[in-house]
């Protein structure tokens, strides 16, 4: 039987954020987070407990990402997006978010568990791909250009 200290010590030993938070009023504030958020966004618990973790977005995250990420919330449902966020030394890192609802037996929304990981390094080689791939299209363009000028 697994009792709270383990499960406490699982869960700090988890290489991807696990925080959880409790709806209050519009927010949604964080009551709980693992180590590994901590070392993620350079906040320690205490600084950050019993706030929204929209302050992690700078005001710089894709406003149609956060209406999914708000739709889900108010619905009671769960999600997964990738945000844009901001460490507290500025630095700047990309957010797998994903959330899930936690009810209670009568079936009320209670907290949201999310979970956090960083996937900075699977977006930057996105960003070259979708680079090359562009590049590789304005070459074959080109190359076609030149042969319909031979035919002609
Ligand atoms: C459990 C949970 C964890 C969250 N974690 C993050 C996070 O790590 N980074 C982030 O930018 N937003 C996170 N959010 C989303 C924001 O708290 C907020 O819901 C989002 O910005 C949309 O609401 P708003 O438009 O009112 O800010 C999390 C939300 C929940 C419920």
């Amino acid at each position: 039987m697994i009792n709270a200290q383990l499960l406490q010590r699982m869960i700090d030993a988890s290489n991807d954020g696990i925080v959880v938070a409790e709806k209050e009023g519009e927010d949604n504030i964080l009551i709980y987070v693992n180590r590994a958020f901590e070392r993620l966004t350079g906040y320690s618990a205490a600084e950050i407990l019993y706030r929204d973790c929209r302050f992690l977005q700078n005001g710089q995250s894709d406003p149609l990402v956060l209406q999914q990420l708000r739709a889900a919330i108010n619905a009671g449902q769960p999600s997964r997006q990738v945000l844009r966020n901001f460490r507290k030394d500025g630095s700047e890192f990309w957010n797998e978010l994903s959330i899930t609802p936690v009810f209670n037996e009568a079936d009320q929304l209670m907290y949201y568990i999310g979970i956090q990981k960083d996937v900075s390094e699977h977006m930057a080689a996105q960003r070259r791909i979708t680079a090359l791939e562009a590049r590789l299209a304005e070459a074959l363009e080109q190359i076609e250009a030149r042969q319909g000028d031979e035919r002609m």
